[in-house]
């Protein structure tokens, strides 16, 4: 488990997701709330436990594997999960998705996750970008990115259907630089 931040009091953490997780996982992708601004694909109960169970989590630190899953920890308990895509390892490039259940979102718990992750993505791989997309209506989820320090660079026209419409996207990343630029930042801020 990735060791837990303290966020107002309020202990995050993550771990990687097993097939275990597969009947949590499915009920969340089912909500109302959770699938309102992303297309998520309908899967069977046997399928998301199969994708679950073909992933290796280990292989992130070793620099392999393209396809990773959190489950978010708060409270010792589940409230959504975080997913990471390596699209190229050469080129230092991935993307992350994240989603927390209905009654688990407004509490501000994905940002001290969020944080949790691209510390030890920076500080224990190579990966240099971080890439996230979001529909453009989605305002908690860019203004959670703003937060973290991801830019904003450009609309993505047309980028995915959803409930039969095309909907535009707005495309964020976050940089090895931008994020040291901003520790240490913090770090003077508060020593000032
Ligand atoms: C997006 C999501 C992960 C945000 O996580 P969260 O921890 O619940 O975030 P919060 O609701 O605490 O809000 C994050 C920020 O957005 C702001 N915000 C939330 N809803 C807002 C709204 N309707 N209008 C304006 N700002 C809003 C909050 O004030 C907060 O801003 P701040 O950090 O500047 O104070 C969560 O809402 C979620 O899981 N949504 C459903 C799935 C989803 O959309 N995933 C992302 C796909 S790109």
């Amino acid at each position: 488990m990735t060791p837990g931040a303290q966020e107002g009091g309020v202990a995050v953490a993550l771990r990687p997701v097993q097939p275990a997780d597969a009947p949590l996982l499915l009920a969340w992708r089912g909500e109302e709330s959770v699938r309102r601004h992303q297309p998520l694909r309908d899967l069977t109960l046997a399928e998301l436990r199969a994708e679950l169970a073909a992933l290796c989590p280990s292989e992130l630190w070793r620099g392999q594997g393209d396809r990773f899953i959190w489950l978010v920890l708060a409270e010792r308990r589940p409230v959504g999960w975080i997913t990471l895509l390596v699209v190229s390892w050469e080129h230092g490039l991935a993307e992350v998705g994240y989603a927390l259940g209905t009654e688990h979102q407004g509490k501000g718990w994905m940002r001290p996750a969020l944080e949790l992750l691209l510390r030890d993505l920076f500080a224990l791989t190579p990966l240099f970008r971080i890439e996230a997309r979001c529909a453009v209506g989605n305002v908690a989820s860019q203004r959670l990115l703003a937060g973290l320090g991801f830019r904003e660079e450009g609309v993505l026209r047309s980028y995915f259907r959803l409930r039969g419409e095309r909907v535009d996207n707005r495309l964020f990343a976050l940089l090895r630089t931008d994020w040291a630029r901003r520790a240490m930042e913090e770090g003077t801020a508060r020593r000032a």
